[in-house]
């Protein structure tokens, strides 16, 4: 089994989120053992996870508030979500990180409530490209993970873990795929020293339906977790029409 995951970001308003859920809960995708999941706007969770009934695609959000509910501006906690019927939430992504400066420290406090309120995190690390070129990569990665992880009460609950390189993210420059396997052994073997289990790890990053499938193609990469080629139809069904033949 390995997942393919959509993350819609902020490239569709409400209408067209709508519509596009629509096309994809009327598609007809080929038989096969993935996991599906989209990350709609966040004004159009309900609809969603409408439309998404008794289909293959579960529901996530973009971005949790780690506060449970009362006076807290312009906030939407995990608990909100989970009551809507989500099932995942990205935690950290690395526009939440970059562009609207979330802390690790409020990566960590996101992870705790999306674990006490059923949802399985989503969580997203990677280096920029500074990082990368000057050798800090696995540092950054190590800081993120501990940071994330360390002397966290997972309760037995799921949680994943996507790798997405800031250089890759929307450039077309996606991560080669041994580079991605190799970063991926590292990764999996900080988690497994920071919690003493292992934890599924997507490829974020370019992802399209011509690369997609020498990703899944790897042991260690569990799955993908896709930006602009899910935000349309014409895009995404022939990105998992390809996903497909992994469990071929
Ligand atoms: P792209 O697939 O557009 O590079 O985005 C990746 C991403 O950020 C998914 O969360």
């Amino acid at each position: 089994m390995k997942y393919v995951f959509g993350n819609w970001k902020m490239y569709l308003n409400y209408e067209e989120t709508v519509s596009l859920a629509n096309t994809l809960a009327g598609a007809t995708l080929p038989e096969s053992d993935l996991t599906l999941a989209v990350f709609p706007l966040s004004i159009a969770t309900k609809p969603v996870v409408d439309l998404f009934a008794n289909t293959k695609f579960g529901v996530g959000s973009q971005n949790v508030s780690w506060t449970p509910k009362g006076a807290y501006t312009g906030a939407v906690s995990a608990l909100i979500y989970s009551e809507l019927g989500c099932k995942y939430a990205l935690v950290g992504h690395s526009e939440r990180r970059h562009v609207f400066g979330e802390t690790d420290e409020a990566v960590r406090r996101k992870i705790e409530a999306c674990l006490q309120n059923g949802l399985t995190p989503v969580v997203c690390i990677g280096e920029t490209k500074a990082e990368r070129d000057s050798g800090g990569r696995e540092e950054r990665l190590i800081a993120q993970i501990e940071s994330a992880f360390a002397g966290l009460n997972m309760n037995g609950n799921e949680i994943i873990v996507a790798y997405e390189p800031v250089w890759a993210i929307g450039t077309g420059d996606a991560c080669d795929v041994e580079e991605a396997a190799k970063v991926h052994a590292f990764v999996g073997a900080q988690i497994e020293k920071t919690i003493g289990r292992s934890l599924p790890i997507l490829y974020g990053g370019s992802v399209n339906a011509k690369n997609v499938l020498s990703y899944l193609s790897e042991d260690n990469i569990a799955g993908v977790l896709v930006g602009n080629a899910s935000a349309k139809a014409d895009t995404f069904v022939p990105l998992i029409d390809a996903a497909s033949e992994i469990s071929k």
